[in-house]
């Protein structure tokens, strides 16, 4: 179509939808904007997309787990019997739950653990299921044990028999 002077103006003239709708998308950008300022903590971005103030947050809850190298100073001799069998990198703690409390006390004897219960423990791994990649040692439990501790017969620190 040959452009004519009066399509312009006659463009400006019934623009009023245009221009409404351009004030309701801006103003829907700027409480957008509010809002995301409200709402994003302080420092967010310091360490990539993270907000730093969760450090604190995760600093002030008390400590569980001691970690296996903690236990292995005192106890030496489970250490090494464990380091001789197939459990020798299923940590102290994955059996005997977080010990923290008994492993950082000033005298670990008043904190002293209870021990895991066998029953529920070692079938919590070792029950046989299809899921499990094939060259993990799996049993059908009730079969296996005919309802006899495991640790009657296997010792837990070094199961091999
Ligand atoms: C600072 C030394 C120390 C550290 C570290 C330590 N323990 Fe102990 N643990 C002891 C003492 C002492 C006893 C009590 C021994 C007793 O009275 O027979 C004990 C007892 C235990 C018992 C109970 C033994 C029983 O016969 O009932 C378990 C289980 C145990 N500790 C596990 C752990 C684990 C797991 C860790 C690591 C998270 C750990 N300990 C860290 C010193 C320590
Ligand atoms: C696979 C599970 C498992 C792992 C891993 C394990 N334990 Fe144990 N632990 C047991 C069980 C079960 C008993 C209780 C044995 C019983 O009642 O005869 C036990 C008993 C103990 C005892 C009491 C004394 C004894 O020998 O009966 C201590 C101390 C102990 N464990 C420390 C440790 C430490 C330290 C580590 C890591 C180096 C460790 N355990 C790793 C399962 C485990
Ligand atoms: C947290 C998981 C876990 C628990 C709990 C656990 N085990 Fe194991 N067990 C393992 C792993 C991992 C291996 C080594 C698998 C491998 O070498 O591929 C293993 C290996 C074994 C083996 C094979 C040993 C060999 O030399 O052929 C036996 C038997 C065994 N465990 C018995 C037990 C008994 C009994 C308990 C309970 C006291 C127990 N396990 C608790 C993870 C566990
Ligand atoms: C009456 C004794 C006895 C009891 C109780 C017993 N086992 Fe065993 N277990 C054995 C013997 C024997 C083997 C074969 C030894 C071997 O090949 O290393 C074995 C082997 C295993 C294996 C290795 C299987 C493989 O494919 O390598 C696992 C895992 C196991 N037992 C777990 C358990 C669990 C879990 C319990 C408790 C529910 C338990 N056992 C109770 C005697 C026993």
């Amino acid at each position: 179509m040959p452009w004519k002077g009066g399509t312009l103006r006659q463009f400006f003239r019934n623009s009023g939808h245009l221009i409404r709708l351009a004030a309701v998308l801006i103003a829907g950008l700027c409480v957008f904007l509010l809002i995301r300022t409200a709402l994003i903590p302080k420092a967010f971005g310091k360490y990539g997309h993270y907000s730093p103030g969760a450090l604190d947050v995760i600093r002030q809850r008390p400590v569980s787990y001691a970690g296996q190298d903690t236990c292995v100073m005192c106890h030496d001799g489970e250490a090494k019997e464990r380091a001789s069998g197939r459990h020798a990198h299923v940590a102290c703690e994955a059996c005997h739950g977080p010990q923290a409390a008994h492993a950082n006390a000033d005298d670990p004897s008043a904190h002293k653990p209870r021990l895991p219960d066998v029953a529920n423990l070692c079938r919590r791994c070792h029950e046989k299921d299809a899921a499990k990649p094939a060259h993990f040692p799996q049993v059908v439990t009730a079969e296996h044990s005919g309802g006899a501790a495991c640790n009657s017969c296997h010792q837990p620190h070094n199961p091999h028999l």
